[in-house]
């Protein structure tokens, strides 16, 4: 047991508290951070004058020494330290004495704890907005490539009128560019350090709190000490944000499965993304959409974590927070792997294009075309909508699509239609009259793929 208190006990903590209340296992994750930070806490103390320039120095080539015996692997993190601050300040001083002992002037392990998770949790939202760009990116190539590409939009998972899959790959286009803005803004308003918040009530040190958060990157320092330690809710922003990238990650992935399955063969996912049964020789599994729309519910689990963990505590630091790590990390690692496995899904799988467009034509998604055929030769819409039920159950009966009809059993049913019908109801046609902003037509689709297209070149 190494711990950096204990001057007021006269007995030694029990081996199970001491495991229960120990978090080095997992607040090793961020060494580096808390390193980094640390060598901007010293270097604000030899600015206002605490330390000298030499302890400083000392302290700084002290730290850097464990740093990169760290991550060479020379030194390991046991845990044999209660966390990892407790095992930077016990090495430091084991190393270079005294001037290490100096390190925790003016600070506690509250804010210290605050700012490593900051600094932590800011680096990943950087990684996470890496990843959505790369998403972005691979739908935008796909939308430019199926402008053309016919399919059925559905409406519960039933045939509804067509689309094209440029304008289908473009719904999610726009989710994830939310997602995109929903991380920045997360980052903006994260972004304020911590450090220099003490305990709870500032330190009677003159600590110059402006300089640390510039050395550490930050828009500044935060301005409350009690606020400063006790505040979780960026990482319950970034669970959110998160949760609600993997839910569009599931619905896309939901629908992949889907398109991809022996009955639809929309799509088919490429080899390298696919796996197989150990039973069944003819299978082609998309496990890595199914596991997407399955760590979905982990991702979740961690909000809901947080945000109860949270709900009860009073100002200012309790030690409920160490809770915000593990899952936290969990989460984060999760949806980087989901976005960076679910990318390159994508990116590699085949369109069957052909499949798509006559799953729409026979799905008789132009019937609301054939309606406004009707309307526009003056029948009210409510006995067009009759009209064309009618074709559709002749239709159905005789297994043909709404294109297969002669003209005279057309008329059998209304004299209005004309040979016009045909071209009113073509896939092209029902495409391309859908020309508002947002809708599938080619001209459309061109005017978003611009906007996308600026976008992407600003976000780089
Ligand atoms: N491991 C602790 C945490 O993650 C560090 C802060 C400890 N502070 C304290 N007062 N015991 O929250």
């Amino acid at each position: 047991m190494a711990q950096l208190w204990g001057g007021r006990f006269t007995k030694e903590t029990d081996q199970l508290v001491y495991n229960f209340n120990a978090s080095i296992t997992f607040d090793q994750k961020f060494y580096k951070e808390d390193m980094e930070g640390s060598m901007a806490h010293v270097k604000m103390l030899a600015a206002v004058g605490i330390l000298t320039e030499e302890e400083r120095d000392q302290i700084l080539s002290g730290i850097k020494g464990i740093l990169v015996d760290v991550e060479s692997g020379k030194l390991e993190i046991t845990s044999e330290y209660e966390d990892i601050h407790s095992f930077v300040e016990a090495t430091l001083i084991d190393r270079i004495g005294d001037a290490g002992k100096k390190l925790h002037t003016g600070r506690s392990r509250n804010d210290q704890v605050a700012l490593d998770m900051r600094l932590y949790t800011r680096k990943e939202i950087e990684n996470l907005k890496g990843l959505v760009k790369e998403l972005l990116r691979v739908l935008h190539r796909l939308m430019k490539e199926h402008v053309d590409t016919f399919m059925p939009g559905f409406t519960h998972l039933q045939k509804a009128q067509p689309i094209t899959l440029a304008h289908h790959f473009g719904a999610y286009m726009e989710m994830f560019k939310r997602d995109y803005g929903r991380l920045c803004d997360i980052y903006e308003r994260m972004n304020y350090c911590p450090l220099g918040s003490g305990a709870l009530a500032g330190t009677t040190y003159p600590l110059d709190r402006d300089m640390t958060a510039e050395l550490l990157g930050f828009n500044g320092p935060t301005l409350n000490s009690m606020d400063s330690v006790s505040d979780r809710d960026y990482v319950i922003e970034l669970l959110s944000a998160m949760s609600t990238i993997m839910m569009h990650l599931s619905r896309f992935s939901e629908e992949i499965i889907i398109w991809n399955s022996n009955e639809y063969r929309f799509v088919e996912l490429d080899d390298a993304y696919s796996t197989g049964s150990s039973i069944m020789p003819q299978k082609k599994n998309p496990d890595i959409a199914e596991l997407v729309r399955g760590k979905t519910g982990r991702v979740y689990g961690a909000l809901m974590q947080i945000l109860t963990t949270m709900k009860g505590i009073p100002l200012a630091y309790n030690k409920d927070m160490q809770e915000d790590k593990e899952f936290t990390f969990d989460a984060i690692d999760t949806v980087k792997g989901c976005l960076a496995l679910f990318t390159g899904m994508i990116d590699t799988m085949t369109v069957n294009k052909e499949v798509m467009e006559d799953s729409a034509k026979n799905g008789f998604t132009n019937a609301t075309d054939a309606a406004d055929y009707l309307v526009n030769h003056g029948v009210p819409f409510r006995d067009a909508h009759g009209i064309v039920g009618q074709l559709v159950l002749y239709c159905i009966e005789k297994n043909i699509s709404l294109d297969d009809m002669s003209l005279e059993e057309y008329k059998a049913i209304s004299p209005v239609f004309e040979e016009d019908i045909y071209d009113a109801i073509s896939l092209k046609t029902c495409v391309e009259k859908r020309e508002t902003i947002g809708a599938p037509s080619k001209a459309s689709m061109e005017k978003v793929i611009a906007i996308n297209e600026a976008y992407l070149n600003e976000i780089v």
